[in-house]
């Protein structure tokens, strides 16, 4: 089993999703309930992008104790400083770097060569290295890049003084099978990798974050970024609490574990979806309104005589109060029977019959008009 450090950035690439933005005291409250969840590291802001974002990532990096705090830089000087300022009050700091790696990016973004990109990544690691132990390196568009290249920058900000260093799905282009063998590759070939964590960061535009990121997981890594919610730029980042639980619920296959206080989990994806104001879907899984709601008769009734029957989590699990059996058309007698029981009413067979044809009238009556 190993252990997978859990990597929330709710308020930097979260805070990036279209409609999206939070004020100081709703950052540092949410950072104090992921806190409270046992994140491993806060990401707390693009600390050059504003004085707003440099004050709150200043602010939660003196108050919020327990998980590292970082901040996010580009590789140039002035942003590094900034995010060195920023987090210097936290009790564990680090600087997080992100540079291009994909030829498209390097060509048609950045419009250097592969050579002077990969300098900027080893100066600007060198640089951050003087204010900061812990330094992590993103090689953004890294499932868009030549295998070689990226290889070749991996070695060389490890030797830099990396500490971290994450592989970025920035456009939601990888597959799980094909991302799993990316991360083999860089393990087998970055004759350094061992001085260095190694991270994933996977984007939702294929729908594939969690897969993707749960096939790095897999293949060996040490770190997953996300967010709750699975909020985020464009179609958002991977889902935290869904990796968390497939995690939890699937450690045989996976082989790994978070150190996540599951209790929380509902409690921090509801207060992130109000203060943000994205609601989350019904069916979204594991805190979406449906996941533990039970509507057709003939799972009410399993579930009544068993829950293992429909639910492979229970819903106190993640810090919900129960499962919830929905009267509806496809309600049968055990279900309503239940509900009763529930609110109080013992009846006898031949009541319940009649309470059950008087409930299906009504409700048909209902749904018709
Ligand atoms: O998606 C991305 O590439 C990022 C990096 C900054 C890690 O958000
Ligand atoms: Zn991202």
């Amino acid at each position: 089993m190993h252990k997978v450090d859990i990597f929330d950035t709710t308020l930097r690439d979260g805070e990036q999703s279209p409609g999206c933005s939070l004020n100081a005291a709703e950052k540092l409250e949410i950072a104090y309930q992921l806190a409270r969840t046992g994140v491993d590291v806060i990401e707390a802001g693009f600390a050059a992008s504003s004085p707003g974002d440099f004050a709150a990532v200043k602010t939660i990096a003196e108050q919020v104790r327990g998980p590292v705090i970082t901040a996010l830089a580009r590789g140039v000087r002035s942003d590094i400083e900034a995010v060195a300022e920023a987090v210097k009050p936290a009790e564990r700091p680090r600087i997080h770097i992100v540079v291009s790696a994909s030829d498209i990016h390097l060509e048609r973004k950045m419009r250097k060569s592969k050579d002077e990109v990969l300098q900027m990544g080893v100066d600007s690691v060198r640089f951050a290295r003087q204010f900061c132990d812990d330094v992590e390196y993103s090689t953004e568009d890294a499932s868009r890049a030549d295998l070689d290249y990226l290889s070749r920058t991996l070695e060389a900000v490890i030797n830099a003084g990396a500490t971290v260093i994450n592989l970025p799905d920035t456009v939601g282009y990888a597959v799980p099978g094909e991302w799993f063998e990316t991360f083999m590759a860089v393990m087998n070939r970055v004759p350094n990798i061992d001085k260095a964590k190694i991270s994933v960061h996977c984007h939702n535009d294929l729908g594939m974050g969690v897969a993707n990121s749960l096939e790095a997981i897999r293949a060996g890594v040490q770190q997953v970024e996300g967010c709750f919610n699975g909020i985020g730029e464009r179609a958002g980042n991977a889902s935290l609490e869904e990796i968390i639980m497939a995690l939890h619920m699937r450690s045989d296959y996976y082989n790994a574990y978070t150190d996540i206080n599951l209790k929380e989990l509902y409690r921090t994806c509801q207060l992130i979806s109000n203060r943000m104001g994205m609601p989350i879907p019904r069916n979204k899984a594991i805190v979406g309104g449906n996941a533990f709601a039970h509507s057709s008769g003939i799972h009410q009734d399993g579930v009544i005589k068993d829950r293992s029957n429909y639910e492979i989590i229970s819903p106190e699990l993640i810090g919900l109060e129960t499962s919830d059996i929905v009267l509806s058309a496809r309600s049968g007698r055990a279900a309503l029977s239940y509900r009763l029981k529930a609110l109080g009413y013992e009846l006898t067979q031949d009541e319940l019959n009649e309470v059950y044809q008087r409930f299906l009238a009504r409700i048909i009556h209902k749904n018709s008009s």
